[in-house]
């Protein structure tokens, strides 16, 4: 094993993650999650978000050094998520992260929530080639990066204009009476579904930028609801799901494929909650393949919110010489890459 023992510390959303890791080895990953709290409400409600994350911290941190079969001690620098995320969860996760590294008397780096996601794929795939593209796709985000450099060079190509696409799923199950989150019911409703069925807009498509827009799509969902409601056409779910599925999915990938060949990359990475997604997946595998481009995936367990991605970024920063963070860190709600 080489390079130091970073221990990651993630709370920007409602998932208090903890990871241990060295270089791109994962020694340990912990998660307390508390989405079943938010269920009943159909989203995160951040100040339910931050009690849990309190109450979570120290016996995650425990059983993440416990699975790795390290001591406290055995840690030569702290990472935290700094940004962007929740205010309230991110004090916590910070505050936390800053008494770790006073009592160990060891260095703090805070670092990045969206390049976090993108530096988690070294612990399954190995060293990132540079440059790469990453499309994050989360309830929270949906962005296309440009990573030069993990620690020192990332540049935002493209966000969403309103709904991230994973907020999108949420609300669209919400709309089909289909449980929170609604990523997963809704991937399960789309395989028995014709996605031809109906022909759901595609947001900011051919516009000439990386940016993307869903809350049309969402509109467009519930206009066809309210239709079907109101005696015309029978609502069929699973040709709802499986369109606007269709509809989120291809307009994803083309534009992260577009990316790829106007800067001459040959790697994407696909990142986030909804990377989970099956037809994410094979329209990426499909629309790679063809134009030459490698797609990494991490598992799902890693696309997800997690304290290890933090790790693994902090990995980056440590080896890059950056300074370390002074114990006066800020959290940043929306910080920029
Ligand atoms: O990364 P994540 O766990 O948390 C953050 O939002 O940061 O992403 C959660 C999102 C939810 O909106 C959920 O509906 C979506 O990821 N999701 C999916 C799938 N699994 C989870 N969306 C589409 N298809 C899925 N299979
Ligand atoms: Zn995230």
């Amino acid at each position: 094993m080489s390079g130091p023992l970073i221990l990651g510390i993630e709370t920007s959303c409602d998932e208090t993650g903890v990871g241990l890791v060295r270089g791109c080895e994962l020694l340990g990953d912990e998660v307390a999650s508390s989405v079943d709290q938010h269920a009943r409400f159909g989203g995160v409600v951040p100040e339910v978000a931050s009690r849990a994350h309190l109450e979570a911290m120290t016996p995650t941190v425990r059983r993440a050094l416990d699975s790795a079969g390290v001591a406290l001690s055995d840690v030569d620098a702290i990472a935290v998520t700094a940004g962007p995320g929740l205010a309230g969860a991110l004090l916590v996760g910070v505050s936390a992260a800053k008494a770790y590294a006073m009592a160990l008397g060891k260095p703090l780096y805070g670092v990045n929530h969206l390049v976090g996601h993108v530096a988690v794929d070294q612990l399954e795939h190995g060293p990132l080639p540079k440059p790469a593209i990453a499309l994050l796709v989360s309830g929270g985000h949906t962005s296309l990066l440009l990573v030069n450099d993990l620690a020192t060079d990332v540049v935002s190509l493209g966000d969403t204009v309103d709904d991230a696409a994973g907020e999108a799923y949420d609300k669209v199950a919400r709309l089909l009476e289909l449980p929170y989150p609604g990523g997963p019911p809704i991937d399960k409703a789309a395989q028995r579904g014709n996605p031809k069925a109906i022909r759901f807009p595609r947001g900011k498509w051919g516009d000439g930028t990386y940016d993307f827009s869903f809350s049309g799509l969402k509109t467009a969902v519930a206009r066809h609801v309210e239709d079907a409601d109101r005696g015309g056409e029978p609502l069929v779910v699973a040709d709802i799901a499986a369109a606007f599925q269709e509809s989120v999915v291809d307009v994803l990938t083309r534009k992260a494929v577009d990316a790829c060949v106007e800067h001459g990359v040959s790697t994407l990475v696909i990142s986030g909650g909804v990377a989970a997604n099956s037809s994410l997946r094979e329209l990426a595998r499909q629309r790679c393949q063809e134009a030459g481009i490698e797609l990494r995936v991490p598992r799902p367990r890693l696309c997800t919110d997690n304290g290890a991605m933090i790790a693994a970024l902090g990995a980056e920063v440590v080896a890059a010489g950056l300074p370390p963070s002074t114990l006066d860190l800020a959290t940043d709600t929306s910080l920029p890459v």
